[in-house]
């Protein structure tokens, strides 16, 4: 999770982004979020070549496929086919069809629960990978009758449907995705979303959590916030106690923020206004990285006197991504850092995440 100390003070002097963002207001700010970045340096020229650390993410939100839908995606640079089928449960698989290489989330059709290919509409069962039906034939090919199609691991939790990526299909979840009972209790709001694309890596992305220095620089915080850190077996986590300036004097704050896994993290700010942010990142290119926020809140406070407090709050959040996003949209992984006595637990942060990663050369300092 990324620079969520700084969520403590946004009323302190503009720091260097602020160039580029001061001008940038209401729709102009969100344009700016998801705009595509031209001319940017190959991911091999940034060190991004590093492939794509394992684990769950959240692919999209429950309602982007009803029952009887498929869609196309495009995740871990690869094409992939998405689908719900009749038995309300979603699928997930490589996009190209066996048989001839039609995209298969390209006007497939969703019979029962198999997904039927566009082109000569042979039938594939989401689970097993294989071909159940071919219509116009009368033996199926022994080729397709075993596994023949990638199928993704998929479950749902939190209103978002996940998958576990693995550079090795044949490796099943580690771990399982972690639930918040915040969602879905009608006490609290449901999300509301914020998107960005940051052309860059998400281990930068989680590197920016233990960055302490960079608070001060980019996020303009006036002190190095302390943060409790937490190194789990798969998840890590920190506690931040903070006083938080707030437009009636300051209060205690704190903000307690948790990954399970590269894909997984989610934040809890205690204090000024009771949010959970849970976010999604995931990676569509070795250099593009699609983020979104979903902010829930509990109801009484986001809809009643306080509800200006608990607004500024998620936008105060979003502005510190949008300040570390135009330093990750450009920066290049360095894989040997040199490192200064002002720093954070950097070097222990990468030796840490590089579990991340099926062959683990790229994470270490
Ligand atoms: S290409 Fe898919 S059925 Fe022919
Ligand atoms: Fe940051």
């Amino acid at each position: 999770m990324s620079n969520t100390a700084s969520a403590t003070d946004a009323r302190t002097p503009p720091v260097a982004v602020w160039q580029i963002l001061e001008k940038l207001r209401g729709q102009d700010l969100v344009d700016w979020r998801v705009a595509p970045l031209d001319e940017r340096p190959s991911p091999a020229e940034r060190g991004l070549d590093i492939g794509f650390p394992y684990g769950w993410y959240a692919l999209e939100q429950a309602d982007f496929v009803t029952i009887g839908q498929v869609k196309p995606l495009r995740y871990f640079a690869q094409d992939l086919a998405i689908w719900r089928g009749e038995d309300g449960r979603v699928r997930v698989t490589d996009a190209w069809c066996k048989h001839l290489g039609a995209h298969l989330g390209h006007g497939g059709k969703v019979h029962g629960n198999l997904l039927e290919c566009p082109f000569h509409a042979w039938r594939y069962d989401g689970e097993e990978g294989v071909v159940k039906d071919i219509p116009y034939a009368k033996a199926i090919p022994p080729q397709v009758k075993r596994k023949c199609l990638r199928t993704w691991p998929v479950t749902e939790a939190n209103g978002w449907i996940w998958v576990w990526y693995h550079p090795d299909q044949t490796v099943a979840p580690l771990w399982d995705v972690v639930v918040h009972e915040e969602y879905g209790d009608p006490a609290w709001t449901d999300y509301a979303m914020h998107e960005w694309i940051v052309y860059g890596s998400i281990q930068n992305m989680a590197e920016n959590g233990v960055d302490v220095a960079h608070f001060k620089y980019i996020h303009g915080t006036a002190d190095v916030p302390k943060a409790e850190l937490r190194w789990g077996e798969w998840g890590r986590g920190a506690d931040v106690r903070a006083q938080m300036g707030t437009p009636t004097g300051v209060v205690d704050g704190l903000i307690s923020y948790d990954t399970m896994g590269p894909g997984q993290s989610w934040v809890r700010f205690r204090g000024i206004s009771e949010t959970l942010l849970v976010a999604s990142l995931v990676p569509i290119e070795e250099d593009v990285l699609r983020v979104r926020y979903g902010f829930v809140q509990p109801k009484a406070q986001a809809e009643g006197p306080d509800a200006g407090l608990a607004r500024a709050l998620v936008r105060d959040i979003c502005k510190q991504l949008d300040q570390d996003k135009v330093i990750w949209d450009r920066m290049r992984y360095e894989p040997n850092p040199i490192i200064c006595d002002g720093d954070g637990p950097i070097p222990q942060f990468r030796q840490w995440y590089s579990r991340y990663y099926a062959v683990s050369a790229a994470a270490q300092p």
